[in-house]
Order: structure tokens, then C-alpha cells, then sequence
């Protein structure tokens, strides 16, 4: 083992999300525009092999959860196969998935096997025609069946569904989603909408905070407050009536910043130390240029020693990354 990768702010940095691709099979109104953005060459992308390297090398310094982002993770070929490799490396507690939901009904017994301990889908709208409207494409049916498909195997639990909550669109989906959770073993969390946009329309009265929609889920079914694990991203409530529960991710009305402890790897091997910062790391250079562990260890503790404190999207000034959430990896 070597020493723990810690921030300057004496941050433990225990979790890495990685981007398996930039690309992605939907086309959300809130994340890209209709005609896709222009996706990184195959040979720009991070090979398996390199992503498996960097993460053992990770996880010698005390990052032991990961978890596989994109874009959509599942758009990148045999998956499973990352999964596989990763799974066997014991520094790894928790080793997680967030996707779309698309491909999931397909992969997820694959996904199990090769060592998938958990997996987050995203769906923003219950309704068949506001699920096309913000997703410009008719697959709710498919991230249903994905979902239901997960279900299947209990080692996946607890299965999280992330709702992008936007102004004038989700206030309608809110209870349903209540009953969504009240009727199945998935955990809905609402999140407030952040200004990571390809359309840069993001404004402060798009947001719906976090708040109303709690007031809107209460009014039908109370809830009671759970609170906020330590680095987690979500407080979470439970209906009073103990059938189930519910969480919030509020990153621009109650930040979490705090106690973070994430770091990103993009798709092309940048090391990014918060969803919002201006600068990247390149790391996928010098693994290409003969870099040894040492190496990219001295390279990683640099940059990760000079981690953002927080973000910075409720100062006068904030400027929005050059970088998408499906750039990043959210
Ligand atoms: P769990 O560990 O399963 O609770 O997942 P998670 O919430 O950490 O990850 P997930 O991929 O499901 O992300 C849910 C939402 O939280 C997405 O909108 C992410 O962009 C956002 N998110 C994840 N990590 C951070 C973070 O460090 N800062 C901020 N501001 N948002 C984050
Ligand atoms: N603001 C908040 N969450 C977002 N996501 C994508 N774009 C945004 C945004 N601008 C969510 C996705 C997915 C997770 C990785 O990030 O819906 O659940
Ligand atoms: Fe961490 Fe940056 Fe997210 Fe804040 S915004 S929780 S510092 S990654």
C-alpha cells in the first residue's frame, strides 16, 4: 500500500468516478444538444487496460469506491469487461455504475458476474411523452425494463433512480416519483439541475430547489428526515408511514463540499478534482510516454493537493467549465 492521497484541505480522497466515454445514446434537453457533441476518437479514450492500471494504482493509495460513468458507460463495447477486471482487486469496497438505463436490461446478468456491486439509472420524467421531451428519445419503456431487470439481483441494492429536477417541468412528475418509490425497492433522489449544460442555458430560475419539491412530497405522503451520510451526496428521508424512502442531492441550495472526498478521470485520462473545476491533469500522456507508478503517483498527488475547497456556482462571478456533465462524467 502507499500513503493515502489527501487534499490540502487534510481531505481523505476515497472515491474516483470514472468516464468510460463521452458518448452517449440520449440526447437530454438539460445535458446535450439534439445533434451530440463532438465525441473523442477511439484511440483518445482510455483503453481498459490503462483505466485498470490507474484505479489499482488508486486504490494502493486508499480511493476503495469507483464507480463508472460517461456519458452512457454502456454505449462503450464489452463493459463488462472493465467491471471484471476491476472487481477482483481487493483495495475496491464499492464498485458502482450510473447509466441511463438503455442497455441495462441487456448487460446487467453480464455486468453481475464480472464482480457489479451497485447501479444508479437515470430517469427524469414518468410520463412517456415528458420522458421524450427531455430526453428527445421514446425509451422509457427500456429504462423500465432495465430497472426491473436490476431488481432481479438483490446484490445490486440499493438500487438508486437520479431525477434531474428542472422548473415548470418536474413539479408534475414529483408525486408520482413519491409513489414510484413507495411501490418499488428503488431509492428516487431528485437533484438540483447544475450549470454543466451543453447549451449554457443554465440559469438560476431553471432550479427547482430541493425544497419545494420535498414540500410538494410531503403534502401527500409526510416524510422524516434521515440526513446526509458523510460523503455522501444525497439526504435522504423516509416516508412516515415507513413504506420507503426518498433523497435530495442539492448541490446549488445546500452544498455538500465539504466533506468531499472525489476525485474524475475523464474518458481521455484527465484527472479533474471537482465536477466544477477550470483545469484538468492530463494523465493518459505520460502513461502512453513510459511513466512509471511512481511517476503517475507524484503526478496525481500534486494535483489532488490542489483540489477546490468548493464550487463556486452561488458567488458573484461564477463561471461555468468549458466541460459538459457528459464530458466530465458527472
Ligand atoms: P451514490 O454513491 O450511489 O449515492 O451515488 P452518487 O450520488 O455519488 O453518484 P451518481 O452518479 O448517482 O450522481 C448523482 C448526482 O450527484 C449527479 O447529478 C452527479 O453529478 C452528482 N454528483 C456526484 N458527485 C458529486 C460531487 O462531488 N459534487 C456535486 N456537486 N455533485 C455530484
Ligand atoms: N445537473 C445535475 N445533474 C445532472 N446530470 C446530468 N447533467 C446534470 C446537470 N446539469 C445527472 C444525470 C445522471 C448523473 C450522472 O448526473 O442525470 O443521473
Ligand atoms: Fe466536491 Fe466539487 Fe462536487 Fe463540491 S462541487 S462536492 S468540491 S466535486
Amino acid at each position: 500500500m502507499r500513503a493515502q492521497l489527501v487534499d490540502g484541505h487534510k481531505r481523505n480522497i476515497g472515491d474516483v468516478r470514472i468516464s468510460v466515454t463521452d458518448r452517449c445514446n440520449f440526447r437530454c434537453q438539460y445535458c446535450m444538444p439534439a445533434e451530440g457533441l463532438p465525441w473523442l476518437d477511439r484511440d483518445d479514450l482510455l483503453s481498459y487496460e490503462e483505466i485498470a492500471r490507474l484505479v489499482a494504482l488508486l486504490a494502493s493509495m486508499g480511493v476503495h469506491d469507483v464507480r463508472l460513468t460517461g456519458g452512457e458507460p454502456l454505449a462503450r463495447r464489452e463493459l463488462w469487461r472493465l467491471v471484471e477486471m476491476l472487481s477482483v482487486d481487493e483495495n475496491i469496497h464499492d464498485l458502482s455504475l450510473t447509466t441511463n438505463g438503455y442497455l441495462l436490461d441487456r448487460q446487467v446478468e453480464g455486468l453481475v458476474k464480472a464482480g457489479l456491486r451497485r447501479v444508479n439509472v437515470s430517469l427524469d420524467a414518468l410520463a412517456p411523452d415528458r420522458f421524450f421531451q427531455l430526453t428527445r428519445r421514446n425509451s422509457l419503456q427500456k429504462v423500465l425494463d432495465g430497472l426491473a431487470a436490476a431488481e432481479k439481483h438483490p446484490e445490486l441494492r440499493p438500487i438508486k433512480v437520479n431525477v434531474v429536477a428542472l422548473k415548470d417541468f418536474t413539479e408534475d412528475e414529483v408525486v408520482r416519483f413519491a409513489e414510484f418509490a413507495r411501490k418499488h425497492p428503488y431509492e428516487v433522489r431528485f437533484i438540483e439541475f447544475m450549470p454543466l449544460d451543453a447549451d449554457r442555458t443554465w440559469s438560476r430560475d431553471k432550479v427547482l430547489p430541493n425544497a419545494e419539491v420535498r414540500r410538494l412530497i410531503h403534502a401527500a405522503y409526510p416524510l422524516k428526515d434521515l440526513g446526509r451520510e458523510r460523503h455522501g451526496t444525497s439526504r435522504r428521508w423516509e416516508f412516515a408511514d415507513g413504506q420507503g424512502s426518498i433523497g435530495f442531492i442539492s448541490p446549488v441550495s445546500e452544498p455538500f463540499c465539504g466533506d468531499c472526498n472525489r476525485i474524475r478521470v475523464t474518458a481521455e485520462g484527465n484527472l479533474r478534482t471537482c465536477l466544477f473545476s477550470m483545469t484538468e491533469t492530463d494523465l493518459r500522456g505520460p502513461m502512453r510516454a513510459g511513466a512509471t507508478d511512481d511517476d503517475l503517483e507524484a503526478i496525481i498527488r500534486e494535483a489532488v493537493w490542489a483540489k477546490e475547497l468548493k464550487h463556486d456556482v452561488n458567488d458573484e462571478g461564477f463561471v461555468q467549465p468549458l466541460r459538459t456533465m457528459s464530458q466530465i462524467g458527472g
